[in-house]
């Protein structure tokens, strides 16, 4: 299978580039193919401009769009990992999406009815939060998130979400939790089809 994981996070000492390089890794392993966009290593520009609403409205594709389009085209599996920034994913994730993730190529509209264009991809999505477990118990954000991102997203685009998972209370984490919770990500990379 063609992996692609869509990687998010401003700091390559974070714990999350530890998550992607673990996942990376364990797929690599299995044999699966492996492509990583690391979104701020490659300095993506996740603001849509005028320039792109005018050429992608007269039918020209902007190159820093067609180029990531390509990579989504040659994905079955496509992961997203990122830190919980405010409720939701990063503003650099948030503008890949709006910008990539564009009319013509990921949905369109038949008449009222809206319909997914990435129909056959999976997605999977890895997260990890400052606020502990409890609290987001308590709260349901969780489940608030789960409801905008892969439904408001992955599934409006047609895709299936095969696991979308919370690592809570990562900032005051122990080293042993840190661990157990790199296990768990080797395990999410090997129980994914191939
Ligand atoms: C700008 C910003 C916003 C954040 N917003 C939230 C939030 O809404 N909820 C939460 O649980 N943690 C929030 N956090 C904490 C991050 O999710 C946490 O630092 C990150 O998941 C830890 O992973 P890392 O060590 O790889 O950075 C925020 C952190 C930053 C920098």
């Amino acid at each position: 299978m063609n992996h692609l994981i869509v990687y998010t996070h401003p700091s390559p000492s974070s714990f999350n580039h530890a998550v992607m390089e673990t996942y990376a890794l364990e797929l690599e392993a299995s044999n699966q193919e492996v492509r990583v966009r690391d979104l701020y290593g490659l300095g993506f520009d996740p603001v849509i401009r005028q320039s792109d609403y005018d050429t992608l409205s007269g039918g020209g594709m902007p190159e820093d769009i067609g180029t990531e389009q390509g990579h989504l085209r040659w994905a079955d599996v496509i992961t997203f990992i990122f830190p919980i920034f405010w409720a939701g994913p990063p503003a650099m994730l948030k503008g890949y999406i709006e910008k990539v993730f564009s009319q013509g190529f990921a949905y369109a509209f038949e008449g009222e009815q809206p319909k997914g264009l990435l129909g056959g991809k999976k997605a999977v999505i890895i997260n990890t939060t400052g606020g502990s477990l409890k609290l987001y118990q308590s709260s349901g954000m969780l489940e608030s998130i789960s409801r905008t991102i892969d439904g408001g997203v992955f599934r409006f685009c047609g895709m299936e979400v095969l696991h979308h998972r919370y690592f809570t209370g990562v900032t005051t984490a122990t080293a042993d939790e840190r661990a157990q919770i790199l296990e768990e990500v080797r395990r999410i990379a090997r129980s994914l089809p191939s």
